[in-house]
């Protein structure tokens, strides 16, 4: 994940950018850069790699300057190369930025055709040129900022600051957090808190669609609407760790948020979003590449809600590339004695890379002489370090015990080798990668828009608190998802959930069903809406409580009198699994919360099951 720091200051800024970067180094990046206003010129240090090499940069070439802006990238648009790396200039104006901005070709395509030139890939520079071009008509350098930050498309965090100023940097948040931090005399923005808390513990977080005017003694922010609104500036507790809770009361939620900006830089690393293609990046044995072409089954093992990213991304894996999978729990597999075929490829998936169960389906494999592939979130891991194809998640430490972000990145993963293998193996002609890949760009987006769903879902969370059992229904994906939303549920708050794959209420489940019985049904308006539709009525026939999670078009034809919707916004096929993850961890957490649970750490469960 890409990280931001902004000093406006009294004192030489490039080194104190440069400690604030490294306290950024735990989210991941592969080059990094800080620029500084000093005397009315704006000037940078930009270097590929860590930041040992930034840092030997400016010691042989030192930036002077009270005023600066800082960043480590994560290559989303355009290899990690110097020329790539951030700030990005355009004439007076310097950007760093956070996230994707999904509409940057058509902006790119309008500013070429003004007589810019583009001297990187990247997505980020359309926004230096787009607030070139407001100065050049005329505004001043706060509204050039913000009309250009309203021309953009996508979740991203950015910062922007001017030579002709060197009292001002503009921030903007739309998905990823950003913190302002309060001074003597100084202010600071970072990507959290953690980077500011050499600096101080004063902290104000921007809201999503809010964009800042931050001066040495100053600090205005703005909402969607234009308004000025007050944030509350708060005591950073944790920032002397690692990781915090920033503004929020729980990890889990935190985590929840973090998503759309996590999910983006995954996909980022498994798809070219210049190229409109999947390129999938593998950290393990580049000397022996996968080649979904020469397989004839892949067989997934995973426990708990990695697991359940498993069996979803089978549907994926046999429809986008007609290849056979197989998903066991661990706990079975490791027993179970399966046949395995020769042609196959063996993928575990695991957030920590170090579940016990996990490791030992590993190893039954690794004794059959199967190729091991890995998705997990700490690329160091046992599991990691023990397969041949390694596929990471950047999702960032994940704290809660309930899995929420790295669910999605696991997700996130599958999609893209789904759609990967769909191409090597001749299923997935040019056009529908294209269409898949542009789909995939924007999951972040739609994700933040359904974190703006919140207020509503927990209030329909009230309606689960306290229920004996609920029940989660859904069809295709939403089957797994289903499973998924009913293990978050009773993880977090202990009420009894079960899942069913719709079609399969009648044959037993709905003996369960009266008018104590809160049921969830996953259903976005798709191919087989019609078919879940009907069993849900059969719910609502025998006087079932439903929440139905469904988009525009499917609230319109149920009819809000047979269900409480919780609508989402209308979304291509592939991403839907995806998004719809965030209401089902919402309602859990609400209802947890609700009930007054240890949410972070729930009773009885550890977040790293190194043990049989
Ligand atoms: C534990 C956690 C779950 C997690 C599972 C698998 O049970 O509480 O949230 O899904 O382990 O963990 P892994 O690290 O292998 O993904």
């Amino acid at each position: 994940m890409c990280g931001i720091v902004g000093i406006v200051g009294t004192r030489p800024v490039a080194p104190l950018i440069v400690d604030a970067l490294k306290r950024l180094e735990y989210r991941g990046y592969d080059s990094a850069g800080v620029a500084t206003v000093e005397q009315g010129v704006l000037d940078r240090r930009r270097a590929e790699g860590k930041l040992v090499n930034l840092q030997e940069r400016l010691d042989s070439s030192p930036l002077s300057g009270t005023i600066g802006i800082g960043h480590t990238r994560w290559a989303t648009h355009g290899a990690p190369i110097e020329v790539n790396a951030h700030p990005h200039f355009s004439s007076g104006v310097a950007v760093v930025h956070n996230g994707i901005i999904e509409n940057f070709r058509e902006l790119r395509k309008n500013l070429e055709a003004d007589g810019f030139e583009f001297s990187s890939q990247t997505d980020t520079e359309v926004v230096a040129h787009l607030v070139e071009k407001g100065l050049r008509d005329g505004l001043s350098p706060e509204d050039a900022a913000h009309q250009a930050i309203q021309q953009l498309r996508g979740a991203f965090a950015l910062a922007v600051m001017f030579d002709s100023d060197d009292n001002l940097i503009v921030a903007a948040r739309s998905g990823p957090p950003l913190a302002i931090g309060h001074g003597e005399g100084e202010m600071y923005l970072g990507s959290d808190a953690v980077a500011l808390a050499p600096f101080t513990n004063r902290i104000t977080y921007l809201e999503d669609g809010d964009w800042a005017i931050i001066r040495r003694n100053d600090l205005a922010i703005f909402d969607t609407s234009g308004q000025t609104v007050s944030r509350q500036q708060q005591t950073s507790v944790g920032s002397a760790l690692m990781v915090d809770k920033g503004n929020h009361r729980h990890f889990m939620i935190k985590e929840i948020y973090e998503q759309p900006e996590v999910i983006g830089h995954t996909l980022a690393n498994y798809v070219d979003f210049n190229a409109e293609k999947i390129a999938l990046r593998d950290m393990g044995d580049t000397q022996n590449p996968l080649e979904f072409s020469k397989l004839d089954r892949l067989n997934i093992t995973a426990c708990g809600t990695a697991y359940l990213a498993g069996y979803l991304s089978k549907y994926w894996f046999e429809r986008y590339a007609r290849l056979p999978v197989d998903i066991d729990v661990a706990s079975e597999f490791r027993y179970r004695e399966v046949p395995l075929s020769e042609n196959g490829l063996s993928l575990f998936i695991s957030q920590s890379g170090e579940t016990a169960d996990t490791l030992a389906g590993l190893k039954y494999c690794e004794e059959s002489g199967q190729r091991l592939a890995a998705i997990v979130n700490v690329r160091e891991s046992t599991i990691a370090r023990s397969s041949h194809n390694v596929f990471p998640t950047l999702a960032g430490p994940e704290i809660g015990v309930a899995s929420t972000k790295a669910f999605t990145c696991q997700l996130s993963v599958l999609a893209s080798l789904a759609i990967g293998a769909g191409v090597q193996r001749g299923h997935i002609d040019e056009a529908q990668e294209k269409e898949l890949v542009r789909a995939l760009a924007e999951t972040p987006r739609y994700a933040n828009e359904v974190l703006k769903l919140e207020d509503e879902i927990k209030e329909l969370a009230h309606s689960l608190a306290n229920k004996e059992h609920v029940l989660y229904l859904g069809r295709d994906t939403n089957y797994p998802l289903a499973m998924e939303g009913a293990l978050k549920l009773k993880e977090l708050s202990y009420i009894h959930a079960e899942a069913y794959a719709a079609g399969e209420l009648k044959h037993g489940p709905i003996a369960l069903v009266d008018e104590e019985m809160p049921i969830v049904v996953i259903a976005p308006h798709d191919r087989i809406f019609e078919k879940t539709v009907s069993n849900m009525q059969e719910v609502a026939a025998r006087g079932g409580n439903i929440i139905l999670i469904t988009d525009p078009k499917g609230a319109a034809e149920v009819g809000m009198d047979e269900a409480k919707v919780i609508v989402m916004p209308e979304m291509p096929e592939i991403i839907t699994p995806i998004v719809y993850s965030l209401p089902i961890q919402m309602l859990a957490y609400h209802t947890a919360v609700h009930m007054g649970t240890d949410v972070d750490q729930p009773r009885n469960l550890a977040k790293s099951v190194t043990v049989e």
